[in-house]
This record gives structure tokens, sequence and C-alpha cells, in this order.
């Protein structure tokens, strides 16, 4: 193949250099189109437009392929842990023995947060949505570490701002359930794993003691997995913008977090359960919901459907939707909305709105029915979805740091009024 784009306007015509990845991706180099030819591209939702060169997820989305660091994310959901794949992303090696339980034990070492961020938490009422609530929790370590506000600091420091992070989300995640529920918060308890820890600090209650389901905390771990990264999706996008003006690491996973919050985006997994609910209390009748999908004078989507990238079928719901099974079966719980969900399903497989627009069920579709299962309530949904993209963001923004990439600052083309004189009030 040519190593360059030929680009013919009218007499005029550009020679742009083409990149091609280690999948053999290949894209257009416009970094020189404007200055040569004046002219800009214009890709709304950037669904063409590549933002950046990453060696952190390769997704192929017509094979359904999904690899982190170059590991598949089925090797990985069966035989890793969230925290190795957390030091893989973030480090870009599986860890050594020795390496892993360092990383474990410096994640240990600062779970604990400022009691001060009680005070911040107090000032929510219980209705906050616990989104809003981790956002501001994470936004508050700005202030309790000020030395995270340089990224320009030495790699060692910035090493300390990311275990901070991974140590004290959980914490964070946990408190904002216990607000929302109105009960004391717990602190965590080092002896335990990652997710055991979440679990205790999520479910303890003062006067009972909590003994740790090891079926929850290995399905959680597993969920945490899939969630990890998915390259330069909306919220990911998020925090590399953001962190491109050199913006600290907190306000940039704060932003992240806030972005994730969207229905289309993060918040689907809670906006499926509803849906559920909803199909379910209206007599479970699929097929009036699946119309009511396809009728465009009706603003209802079949949420946990689609995708800007799996055009085939997405390898995280695939794992989602047989560990839904698994764990379902083994607390014993049987939830009729994953019925209604395997039909809807089912129904959108053979129905041509779907097929012809390549619309499959995505890692939202079944996720929430496993949280559901272990306890969790529909609004935490996205705060796990947030616990386990953490590592990824932190990847991607410690790249496009190490990249030194430019701010980003995409053009525009204007379509407003063209040059018109000030009128004074009484004039007009
Ligand atoms: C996540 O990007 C990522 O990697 C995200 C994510 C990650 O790990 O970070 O994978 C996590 O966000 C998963 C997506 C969760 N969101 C939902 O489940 C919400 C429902 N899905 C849609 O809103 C939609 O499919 C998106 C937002 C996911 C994708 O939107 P696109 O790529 O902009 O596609 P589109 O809206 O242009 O849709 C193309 C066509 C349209 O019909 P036409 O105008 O061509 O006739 O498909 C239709 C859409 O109306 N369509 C749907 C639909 N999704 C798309 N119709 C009914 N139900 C749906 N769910």
């Amino acid at each position: 193949m040519s190593k360059t784009a030929e680009l013919k306007i009218g007499d005029a015509s550009y020679q742009l250099p083409l990149v091609e990845g280690t999948e053999n991706e290949t894209g257009i180099d416009i970094g020189s189109l404007r200055s040569e030819s004046g002219l800009i591209t214009l890709d709304p939702g950037f669904k063409n437009t590549g933002s950046t060169k990453s060696a952190i997820t390769f997704l192929d989305g017509e094979k359904g392929i999904l690899r982190y660091r170059g590991y598949s994310i089925e090797e990985l959901a069966e035989k890793s842990t969230f925290i190795e794949v957390a030091y893989l992303l973030i480090y870009g090696e599986l860890p050594t023995p020795e390496q892993l339980s360092a990383f474990q034990n410096d994640i240990k070492v600062h779970t604990l947060v400022h009691e001060d961020i009680k005070k911040i938490l107090e000032g929510f009422p219980s209705n906050a949505h616990p989104m809003g609530v981790l956002s501001s929790l994470v936004t508050s370590l700005t202030a309790f570490y000020p030395e995270s506000l340089d990224p320009n600091r030495s790699a060692d420091k910035v090493n300390l701002s990311i275990i901070r992070i991974l140590a004290k989300m959980p914490t964070f995640a946990a408190w904002a359930y216990k607000n929302e529920v109105g009960h004391p918060v717990n602190y965590p308890d080092n002896e335990l794993d990652y997710c055991s820890n979440f679990l205790k600090m999520m479910f303890a209650l003062p006067a009972e003691k909590y003994e740790v389901d090891p079926v929850i905390a290995n399905a959680l771990d597993k969920l945490l997995i899939l969630h990890a990264d998915h390259e330069q999706n909306c919220s990911t996008s998020t925090v590399r913008v953001v962190g491109s003006s050199q913006a600290s690491l907190y306000a940039s996973i704060s932003a992240g977090i806030n972005a994730l919050w969207g229905p289309l985006h993060g918040g689907a997994n809670s906006a499926v359960i509803n849906m559920l609910e909803n199909i379910k209390k209206d007599g479970g009748d699929t097929k009036k919901w699946m119309a009511k999908a396809k009728d465009k004078d009706d603003p209802f989507r079949l949420m946990g459907f689609g995708h800007r990238v799996y055009k085939n079928f997405d390898p995280r719901a695939k794992i989602i939707k047989k560990a839904a099974d698994d764990v379902l079966a083994k607390l014993g719980v049987n939830d009729p909305v994953l019925d209604i969900a395997k039909g809807l399903e089912e129904v959108a497989l053979n129905d041509e709105y779907f097929v012809e627009r390549k619309l499959y069920p995505n890692v939202d579709f079944y996720s929430g029915i496993i949280y559901r299962a272990l306890g969790i309530p529909v609004d935490m949904f996205t705060v796990m979805f947030a616990l386990g993209r953490l590592p990824g963001w932190i990847a991607q923004w410690k790249e496009m740091r190490e990249n030194h990439e430019p701010i980003g600052r995409p053009r525009q083309i204007y379509v407003g009024e063209n040059l018109r004189p000030y009128k004074g009030v009484s004039e007009r």
C-alpha cells in the first residue's frame, strides 16, 4: 500500500502520510492538512477520527476482539485478578510475584482517607447520586495532596498519586453508598484483598459480623477486569483532554467519572435494569418494547444495545452473560429480569432493524443483573463501572503525559451570523 493518501480538491492535490499500527490499522495523518490546504476535517462524535496512538488496549469491532497490552480479555477475565490487570494496564507488563506483592502493599497502606473527607461527605444529602459524590471526593484529593496538582513532578511522585487514588477509590465508592443509605461509614480492612475490602466497607453494619462471600468477591473481581479499559471511549477521551491541559491526575479522573455518568455511556448499566424493570411491570411484552426501540418518533432506546466500535458482538457481554448465569445459580438468586434480558436479546438478534444496524448487547446489558444479585443498588452500578475503569483512565492519562501530547483543542466550522453592526436598544 502507498505510504501516503492523496487528497484532491479542485486543481490542488495534497499528499497526506499514512500511519499503520501494529495490528495493521491504518489512519491518515492530517496533522499538516490545515497548514498546507487551509482546510480542516469535520466529524461530529469523532466516529472516524483517531485522537492518539496508544499501546494500551486493542479493539477489533468486527471480530469482537478486546486485548489489554496484547493479552485477550477472555484469558485475563479467566486467569488474572483486577489488581494484576491494573498493574498491567498502568505499567505495561504483567508484574513479577515480587512486583505484584509490592503493588498490593503500596495500595493497602493508602486505603485510609483523611478524616476531614467525612465532613465533605456529610455535606451531601442522602438523595445525592453516588456518582456526584464520587467525583467530588476524588476532586477533594487535590486539597489533601496539593503536591498532586503538578503533573510534571518526578515519576516517583506521580506514581504516589496513582497509588493513592487506586487505594482510595473503593473507600470513596463505599462511603458514597453509606451516605445514600444513611449508615455509618466503614474504614478499610487491609487484611482483605481489594474486592473483599470494598464489599466489607459497603455492606458491614456496626451491629453485625460481616463475612465476605468469596463467590461475590470473585464475581466482582471479574467484572472490574472486564471494565478496566476500552481505548478512546467517551470518558477516557475526557480524561486525556482534561489531562492534556496539565490539569492534575485527580482533576482528570474526576472529569472522567462525570463523563461516564451519562446514560449513553457508563450510566447505561443502571438504565438497563430500570428498562427491564419497566418492561416487567408492563407485563414483559418484549415485542412491544422492541417496536418502541425501532420507532424514530419514540425516544425509547434499547439500553445496553449498540456500540460505537463493536459491530459484531461485545466480547465482554458474552463473558458477563455467562457469569450472570453462574453467579445467580451459585447465590441461588432467581431474577426474572434476566429472562426478559435474554428474551430481548433473542428477538433483537433476529430483527432486521438491529441486524442491519449491527446492534448487539454491550458490556452494560447484563452487568446490572449481576450487580443486583451481589446486593449492589442500581444507582451504584455506574460507580462500579468507574471503579473498574480507574486503572484504564490512569494508564491512558500516564501515556498521554509521557508522550508529551499537545493540549486537546479541536477546530470547528462556523455556521453563525456574519459581521453585523451593533445597534443600541433604542435603535432596534
Ligand atoms: C459503553 O465507547 C466505548 O467503548 C464505551 C464502552 C466502554 O467500555 O467505555 O463500551 C461502554 O458506553 C457501552 C454503550 C452503553 N450505552 C448504551 O447501551 C446506550 C444505548 N446505545 C446507544 O445509545 C448507542 O448504541 C451508542 C451510544 C452506544 C452508540 O451510538 P453511535 O455509535 O453514535 O450510534 P448511533 O446513535 O449513530 O446509532 C446508529 C443507528 C441509529 O439509527 P439510524 O439513525 O441509523 O436509523 O442505530 C440506532 C440509532 O437510532 N441505535 C439504536 C440503539 N443504538 C443505536 N436504536 C435503538 N436502540 C439502541 N440502543
